[in-house]
């Protein structure tokens, strides 16, 4: 993998866990269980996509 491109990888994982952390602070902040519910899939959405960078970088493409 290119250099510049495997550190755009790792900006980008850095990126997904950041929103995991700033989605779950949300989620924290409202009573409304629907509304919470709706807050943690997307934090489930970030992971993922977080682990999907890593497993990217791990096989290097
Ligand atoms: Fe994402």
């Amino acid at each position: 993998m290119p250099e510049q491109l495997e550190q755009m990888v790792r900006e980008a994982i850095a990126d997904e866990i950041s929103a995991v952390a700033m989605y779950s602070t949300m989620a924290n902040m409202v009573d409304n269980l629907t509304l919470k519910a709706v807050i943690m899939s997307i934090v489930a959405d970030e992971f993922g996509h977080a682990r999907t960078w890593m497993t990217l970088l791990e096989t290097g493409f």
